[in-house]
This record gives structure tokens, sequence and C-alpha cells, in this order.
């Protein structure tokens, strides 16, 4: 059912726990594609990217198999029976993760370009240089790219900007390279600190991930790490917090790393909610009056791109001005037409959002354009005068898992139908 239909003006209120971090997830499928012995990674949510990542590795030849506790097992062949399949990998972005690994693994990788998707063009040239510079023949022709190296040799190799999937791929193809690779200019999200911990479980040599600088030894292969728990997931705890700050709610989140919130929280300090943090859990308390704030994404420790929009969607009925610069991707504006449907006042000019706050937002039918804009609408929906209604709503399966169940236990009238 792809319309969910959300009724406004009640404030969340409770407790929720939040799952495993999507985008970590992702990294560590790919990166046990390149272990010799089956691994189970725990805390993987249950959301469609995730079950089309599975399916695309069981088509390669991979075997996957949930457990009963959502843990997921998966197991590399001896031999690829495939390259991934062309109309999965199209839908799936993160797909071109797989690029690296399966390079190191089996010599040869092709994977379909994941076109540009709604944020923007996405284009992996900062994949193509790293990998290139670790020896492999890198060539793209009818949408596909192919990546070929009888053997990989470590290099020094400079990210012209610290790309989050390039820092991946090129440090999972690294880990199995012959001598040492200097990673520089890398991204520092805590996924990348995760994917790494995962491939020095696996027996990699990694060092420095979490900072600018990333060294990786060669080794000659892969394996051993039976069980890996994947960490939270920061931009679904965000994304519950603006939507307890937005309803003027009282909202305690668990299974959190406060760490990895800080640009998160700082933010919404500053726009006057008040953050408890424990030792893995966060309690957000709204109620007073919010004040406008300025907001530029930019790489981790910066404000997270991921962010973005659901602070947009608060902001809109918060008095005064406020200014959002978005600095990673060219096209992440594209909710605020559709909270402009809602009596927002947000006036956009290239990568610059300025929000004059209004009194109150009215609940009518928007559409979900990406992932975040979909969780978005669901908080401008909470805030709004009546009730509104969201397709596209498949976006916001691919990065949530049991996004409604969590809402209805902090008391959210939220419910499904079919397309008209
Ligand atoms: C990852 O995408 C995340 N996805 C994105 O989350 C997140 O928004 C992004 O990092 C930034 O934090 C996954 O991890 C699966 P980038 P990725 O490479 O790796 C440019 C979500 O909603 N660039 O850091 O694709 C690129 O065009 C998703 O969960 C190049 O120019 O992001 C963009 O402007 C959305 N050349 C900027 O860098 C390259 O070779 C950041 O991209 C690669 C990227």
């Amino acid at each position: 059912m792809n319309r969910l239909f959300v009724a406004g003006g009640r404030p969340l209120k409770g407790k929720v726990r939040v799952s495993g971090a999507k985008n970590a997830s992702l990294a560590l499928l790919c990166a046990a594609a390149m272990s010799r012995d089956s691994v189970i990674l725990e805390n993987i949510p249950d959301i469609s990217d995730i079950n089309v990542m599975s399916e695309i590795m069981k088509e390669m030849g991979f075997k996957t198999k949930r457990e009963a506790s959502g843990a997921l097992e998966i197991c590399a062949p001896l031999k690829l029976n495939a390259q991934p399949p062309y109309h999965m990998v199209k839908q799936l972005r993160a797909s071109n993760l797989l690029l690296g690994p399966l390079l190191a693994r089996f010599g040869e990788a092709e994977v379909a370009l994941p076109g540009g998707c709604n944020i923007g063009v996405r284009p992996m040239d900062l994949h193509f240089k790293g990998l290139s510079g670790l020896g492999a023949q890198v060539s793209m022709k009818h949408g596909t790219v192919s990546a070929k190296a009888d053997k990989l040799v470590g290099n020094r190799i400079y990210l012209d900007f610290p790309s989050v999937g390039a820092t991946e791929n090129i440090m999972m193809a690294a880990c199995l390279a012959e001598g040492q690779t200097i990673l520089e200019n890398v991204a520092k999200e805590p996924e990348i600190v995760d994917l790494a911990n995962f491939l020095n479980c696996l027996g990699a040599k990694v060092r420095g991930a979490g900072t600018d600088i990333i060294k990786i030894e060669g080794v000659q292969e892969l394996g051993g790490c039976l069980r890996y728990p994947v960490i939270p997931d920061r931009i679904e705890a965000g994304t519950f917090m603006v939507a307890a700050a937005a309803t003027g709610g009282d909202v305690e989140l668990e299974n959190v790393i406060p760490h990895h919130m800080e640009p998160i929280c700082a933010k919404l300090r500053e726009a006057g909610v008040e953050i408890i943090e424990g030792e893995e859990a966060l309690r957000v308390v709204a109620g007073g009056k919010l004040k406008p704030i300025d907001l530029k994404t930019l790489p981790y420790p910066g404000f997270p791109t991921d962010m973005q929009s659901q602070f947009m969607a608060m902001l809109c009925t918060i008095a005064g001005t406020s200014v959002i610069i978005e600095n990673i991707f060219e096209n992440r504006f594209q909710i605020a037409d559709e909270l402009k449907r809602m009596g927002a006042n947000i006036k956009v000019e290239g990568r610059i959002a300025v929000i004059e706050g209004v009194n109150e937002l009215h609940g009518t039918h928007v559409k979900a354009t990406d992932l975040r804009a979909g969780a978005a609408l669901v908080i401008a929906g909470f805030m709004a005068e009546g009730t509104t209604e969201i397709s596209n709503v498949k976006y916001i399966d691919r990065g949530y898992h049991l996004l409604e169940e969590k809402m209805k236990t902090l008391g959210a009238q939220v419910w499904r139908k079919d397309s008209r």
C-alpha cells in the first residue's frame, strides 16, 4: 500500500527503540562478500534496501538467510555465478558498494551504474580514481561499470571530496591489495568506522577510520568473524527526535550512540529543545517555544544532509527566519514544494532555502520524492491541522523499519491505504 495517512495535532510521547543503521548495514553486507566464511550480521533492519541488496547477492550465488532474531547470515560462494543483475541494481544506489569487494575477492566486478536519483547526479569518479589507483582497469559502457585486476597493489590515494561510498569501496578493496594503502581526505562518518571495525574483525588491518587518513595493510584473505552487530541508525534516531521536537512531545530513544548524534543534538538544543543524554539513550523534551536556526549540511562531524529535510519540516512553524544551506547534494530541496502545499513559507535559491515560520501547516495530499523527504512529510503531517496523505511511501519503506508501528507507540495516528 503506497499511501500513508497522518493525523495531525498530537504530541509524540513515549519510548521507542532505534533499529540498526541502514547505511552501515549496506556496507557491511558488501564487505561480507569478501569473507571466506559465512558471517552473521546482527541488528540489520528489515527494510527494502537491505532486502534488495540480499536478493542481488543471492542472484550472484551468495546464500543469505534472515534469522528469527532479525540477524542476517551471508555465505559467499567460491566463485560468482553472475554479476549483480542489472534490473535489481538499478533499484539500489548502494549496490555500487559491491564494486570494491567483488574486485578484491574475485578479481573482477561488473555493476550497473546506479543512475542519478532525486537528490542529485551521484557520480562515481572518486570510486573509479581509487580503484584504478590500486591497479584495477576500470571501464564504463552501456550503463555498466567494469573493474578488473589480476592483483591489487597498495597506493596513496587522495579523495577530492570525502565521499562516503568512495571511502567504503576503496577501503574494502585495499584490504586485499598487496602492501600498504594510505587514503587521504576520507569520509569520517560513524558508518565508515563501523565498516572498518567489521573488516578488522574479518582479519583486515585498517587503522585511522574516523580520522582524515586511513592506513590499510593488505592481507591474503578475510574470514573468521562469525557474528557482528551493526551500529544503531543515527538518522532514524534523529528523525524521531525532530518528530518529538516538532510536536512539542516527550520521547525517549533506546539503542542510540549519543556521540554519533552530536551535530543533530547541537542544532535541536540551539532551537530550544531539551535533550537528556543517557548511556545508550536520549530523551527529547520539547514544549517550550522553539527558536529559528540556521543549518548548513557538511560531511561528518558536520550537520548530516540526511537530516536536512526533517529539520526543514520542523522549522516551518517556528516564528522567525531560518536558513538552510545544502552543501552535499545539488537537488535536495524538493520537499519544499510539498511543504508549501501544506502552507509553509519557503524560498529556495540554488543550495539555499529560507524558511519564514507560519502559524500552522494544513494537512493535504503530498508526495515523497526521496527517503528522507518522505520521513519529513510524516513529521509535517504530525504538525499539521487535519490529515495529510503521503504518496510514494515506498521511499519511506526503503529506510525506516516499522516506522508506523514505532510512531503509533508514541501516540501518533498513522494508517495506510492502497493507491486509488
Ligand atoms: C551516502 O551516499 C549515503 N548512502 C547517503 O544516504 C548520504 O546522504 C551520503 O552518503 C552523504 O552522507 C549510503 O551510505 C548508502 P557521497 P553516497 O559519496 O556514498 C559527490 C540516505 O538517505 N560524489 O558521500 O552516495 C556526490 O555527488 C542516503 O540514507 C562525487 O562527486 O554519498 C555528492 O554530491 C541518501 N563523486 C557528494 O559527493 C563520487 O565519486 C556526497 O556523496 C562520489 C560522490
